[in-house]
């Protein structure tokens, strides 16, 4: 299939970029660059032997978007993962989360419609389920949203079921991530935020390399078995596959899915695991809890497994292994 991937030089995009190719299909990349470097597209090439075609066009930016549509009328579907994701940030800059997450949506499913690819498939985040009982499955009602980031995921949602209801030749797949983390077992492709990371993988892959001095554990007080909090942490080459088999599937309609393993990891296990397989020592401090955290949530997978045919086998010890050879890699971007 020739399938239009958004954000295609993110951490999350680019790794389906390298999954899709390798599955036969051919991708055509649209990033901004807001949060990627150019150099990812070399890495996918030399992963996978093909450059896809990649235009540094901004999702919002209507005209251009409506140019690349034109040139590609043989575009099949498209992956939407173009978007800003810093929870903190979004509550400090919420115009700007607004603006790019929702603009952004309505622009490319009003392209799609415009030319008729009739698949988009979203990303969008387990933080839509908001604060109740895991597991979370697909059928829950979703509760309000703590940030604006997650409420551009919970309107994206809207909107793109909104327009399929609307169009019923558009089939929409709402993916719900949970934690993404690892890397790509080659080290060429990984998550490298800019500044102090705020999520907890890259910020233990800068204490393990001695860049940051300590990790800050936030909260040991939780109702969970060791008092840290808990996630439902997932191999990014694990979700990256997920998305070959929801542009595979068959979908009609709108479709949500859970991409997770169903099984959640405390900040204490991550920490243990990434110290074992590594042999490095990770420095911590048990810090007050972070405002706007739960305690523990992870997916029901079984909806994806049952009808993607897709379930995470990737185990915690390659998220750690991973992601520690991409931070200690030379070909770091
Ligand atoms: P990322 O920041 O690495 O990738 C997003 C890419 O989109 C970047 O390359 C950025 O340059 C590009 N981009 C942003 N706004 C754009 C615009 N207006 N036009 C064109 N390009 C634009 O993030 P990621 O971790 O790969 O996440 C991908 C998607 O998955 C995002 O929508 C994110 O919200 C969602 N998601 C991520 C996580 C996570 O923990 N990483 C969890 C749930 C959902
Ligand atoms: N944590 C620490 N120390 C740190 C960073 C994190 O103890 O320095 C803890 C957190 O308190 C939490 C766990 O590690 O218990 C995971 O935190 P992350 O920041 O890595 O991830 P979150 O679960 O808070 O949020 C992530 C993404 C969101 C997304 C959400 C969806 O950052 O964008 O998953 O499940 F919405």
């Amino acid at each position: 299939m020739n399938i239009l991937v958004t954000g295609g030089l993110g951490f999350i995009g680019s790794h389906t970029c390298v999954e899709l190719i390798a599955n036969q299909h051919q991708v055509v990349i649209v990033d901004n660059l807001v949060n990627s470097k150019p150099e990812v597209l070399d890495r996918i090439e030399k992963l996978t032997g093909v450059r896809p075609r990649f235009y540094p066009v901004d999702v919002t930016d209507s005209c251009a978007l409506e140019a690349v549509f034109a040139t590609h009328p043989e575009l099949d579907g498209v992956i939407h993962f173009a978007g800003l994701k810093a929870v903190g940030e979004s509550v400090e800059k919420p115009i700007a989360y607004y603006y790019n997450n929702l603009v952004s949506t309505m622009v490319l499913v009003d392209a799609c419609v415009t030319h008729r690819v009739n698949r988009i498939i979203f990303s969008s985040s387990a933080t839509v389920y908001g604060d109740q009982p895991s597991p979370y499955r697909e059928d829950m009602a979703l509760m309000k949203t703590t940030n604006p980031y997650g409420e551009t995921k919970a309107v994206s949602e809207r909107i793109l079921s909104d327009v399929a209801g609307a169009n019923p030749t558009l089939a929409v797949t709402l993916l719900r991530y949970f934690n993404p983390v690892g890397a790509h077992p080659s080290g060429l492709l990984g998550e490298d935020p800019s500044g102090i990371p705020n999520n907890l993988m890259p910020y233990v892959s800068k204490v393990a390399r001695g860049v940051l001095p300590i990790l800050k554990i936030f909260g040991d007080d939780y109702p969970t078995p060791d008092g840290t909090g808990v996630r439902d942490y997932i191999h990014v080459v694990d979700l990256a596959k997920g998305h070959v088999k929801a542009v595979e599937s068959d979908i009609q309609g709108v479709k949500v899915y859970n991409l997770g393993t169903g099984k959640g990891i405390s900040v204490m296990e991550i920490v243990n695991a990434y110290a074992a397989v590594n042999g490095v020592e990770i420095p911590y401090e048990i810090a007050p809890r972070r405002p706007g955290d739960l305690a523990s949530y992870y997916a029901d997978a079984g909806k994806a497994r049952d009808e993607l045919g897709w379930v995470a086998s990737l185990s915690l010890e390659d998220m750690v292994r991973d992601a520690y050879r991409f931070e200690t890699s030379n070909s770091h971007l």
